[in-house]
């Protein structure tokens, strides 16, 4: 369908996008000016998620011209149609739950009821409203932005300079592959059994209300996963290889963090076994068990009709096969601090390339590919080190050094904490934040931890940590702060005015910032 030249409302790309999804293989949605086939494009973007769309907005914003093919009818990527927003949706689900079954009878919270919370429920409503926010990625790119796109179709590479689609060439001066990256199944003998469920197939597939589950991994996704389905009230084991959160992709994971989260996953019922080595899904057609390995080298079984992994994904590279790639180990492609490729001319973003798997590095690294091309050729991204977040049913933030970190590489550390080393948690209503106030009041211990890791001889904050709820946008910030060149002292902490008095960071630093040899809080 050509939509050049025609205003689509978001309610008429709704209605679009719902009738492509429903019924698939129909004709792309095209959004081109009308010399696009002689046109040598600046840029052609592969894959219209984070990457593609931010750097051909970014390109379009400098004057270049791009075009963007996705294979789906919307832009915007894995994000919205089936990794983080769901991801979102149901970590709010299980944040809402965990309270309902904590504070189950009393003041306004009805008893419990198991029957009640279904994973089946929630994930229809997800998939029966997620076209609504394919619809802004849409109309915003199209309305406002002037993105030029072909929607609903695949894109083959011809050559460097010449992408195929639908069956006619489109040219450009350089090519920007932003295809991003799929679940990657273990190889486990039974994998394949109906009941083994990742981030996407439980959006498309799950066609059960499942009773018992069984994660295996122990990063991001089986936590963030494994606590919304645990909050149903589904029970659920954990099979981790490594301690939890204690994968190498995941780095500065402070250990009392670490500690409180894992006391927390047990608190909320989750079986943990670190150390485990899942040997086989087991059952006829359907999943009835998981026979692994515990850390002590015995076989165990479990039972479970679910099980759902968050084993970490593979770059998709091997569609550029013919482009002579220069690859890494994890098949990720190689690039340089420009996002350009062993190829010139030819540049990766996103999940394709080495790093973490995050939206700020696949937007970012679009953004520099497009300023590189439009000639800002000193414009680097370094994404070596960034603030980390995660979901169970609390929020998990963290930017700069763990303390063990620190105190390698600082002589004289010091860490202020809420609650404070040494005090039982549970004798500690704080920190009381905004959303943990009835934790803090009433079941102290689960109300969160803070903690702020400083090298006391230069005074600059080196790492800061915090469990509970609403903080992870603060950390965006933080995270500047306390990575400016001149670092971030306590003294500046404390001249930070609060909008929320229990916000345990300024309030703190500000009680210890008139130290002359500073001490621990
Ligand atoms: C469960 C889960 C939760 C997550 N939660 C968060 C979070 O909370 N915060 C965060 O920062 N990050 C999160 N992430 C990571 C984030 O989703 C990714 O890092 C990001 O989406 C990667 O963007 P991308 O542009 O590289 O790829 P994608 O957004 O996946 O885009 C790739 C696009 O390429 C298209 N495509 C592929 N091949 C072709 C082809 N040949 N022709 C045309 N089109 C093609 C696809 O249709 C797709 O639209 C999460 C990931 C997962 C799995
Ligand atoms: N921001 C967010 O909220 C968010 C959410 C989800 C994902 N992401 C990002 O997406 C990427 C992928 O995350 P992820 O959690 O899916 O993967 P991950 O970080 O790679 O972790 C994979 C987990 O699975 C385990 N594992 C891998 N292969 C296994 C096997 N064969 N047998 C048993 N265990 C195995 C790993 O154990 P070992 O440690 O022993 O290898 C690890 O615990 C990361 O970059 C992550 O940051 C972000």
């Amino acid at each position: 369908m050509d939509v050049y030249g025609r205003f689509i409302s978001l309610a008429e790309w709704k209605v679009l996008i719902d009738d492509w999804l429903a019924n698939p293989g129909q004709e792309p949605f095209y959004n081109l000016k009308p010399d696009a086939r002689e046109a040598v494009y600046d840029a052609i973007f592969i894959g219209g998620g984070a990457s593609g769309r931010f750097g051909a907005a970014a390109m379009i914003a400098r004057g270049g011209r791009a075009l963007v093919i996705d294979k789906w009818p919307f832009l915007g990527g894995s994000c919205p149609h089936e990794a983080c927003v769901p991801h979102h949706v149901f970590s709010e689900a299980a944040r809402e739950l965990d309270y309902a079954r904590e504070f189950s009878g009393e003041y306004w919270y009805p008893e419990w009821d198991v029957t009640k919370a279904s994973i089946l429920e929630i994930r229809d409503m997800f998939m029966k409203n997620r076209n609504t926010g394919h619809s802004i990625m849409n109309f915003q790119s199209k309305e406002q932005l002037g993105l030029e796109f072909i929607l609903g179709a695949w894109a083959t590479v011809v050559d460097k300079n010449t992408v195929e689609v639908d069956g006619a060439r489109y040219k450009c001066r350089n090519l920007v592959l932003c295809v991003g990256a799929r679940p990657t199944p273990p190889d486990i003998p039974g994998i394949t059994k109906k009941g083994v469920y990742d981030w996407a197939t439980i959006l498309e597939d799950l066609d059960y209300e499942p009773n018992r589950c069984v994660v295996i991994g122990g990063g991001k996704t089986a936590l963030e996963y494994g606590s919304f389905i645990q909050a149903t009230g589904c029970p659920t084991t954990y099979l981790s290889r490594s301690p939890i959160l204690g994968t190498k992709g995941l780095h500065h994971v402070d250990d009392d963090i670490r500690d409180f989260v894992v006391r927390m996953l047990k608190h909320r019922g989750s079986v943990i076994h670190e150390g485990a080595e899942p040997l086989e899904i087991l059952g006829e057609d359907k999943v009835t068990g998981v026979r692994f390995r515990d850390a002590d080298g015995n076989e165990q079984i479990i039972s479970t009709d679910f099980v759902f992994l968050g084993t970490g994904e593979r770059a998709l590279s091997g569609q550029f096969g013919s482009l002579g790639l220069e690859l890494n180990d994890r098949g990720q492609i190689v690039v340089d601090a420009h996002m350009e490729t062993s190829v010139k001319g030819v540049y990766a973003c996103g999940d394709l390339i080495d790093g973490p798997m995050e939206m700020f590095k696949a937007r970012k690294a679009g953004v520099c590919a497009a300023r590189n091309i439009m000639g800002e050729t000193d414009y680097t991204f370094d994404y070596s080190d960034f603030p980390d977040f995660l979901h169970t049913t609390y929020e998990v933030a963290w930017t700069g050094l763990s303390e063990s970190e620190a105190r390698e590489k600082y002589s004289n550390v010091v860490v202020i904490q809420m609650p404070p080393k040494g005090v039982a948690p549970q004798d500690c209503g704080l920190p009381a934040t905004d959303g943990s106030m009835f934790f803090a009041f009433t079941r102290p211990g689960l109300n969160g931890i803070i903690k702020s890791i400083i090298d006391a001889d230069s005074r600059k904050i080196v790492g800061m940590h915090s469990v509970g709820f609403g903080n992870k946008n603060s950390f965006q910030y933080l995270d500047v702060l306390i990575k400016q060149p001149n670092g971030f002292t306590i003294d500046q902490m404390a001249e930070v005015n609060e909008l929320f008095l229990n916000d345990g960071f300024p309030q703190l630093h500000r009680l210890r910032a008139g130290q002359k040899v500073l001490k621990d809080l």
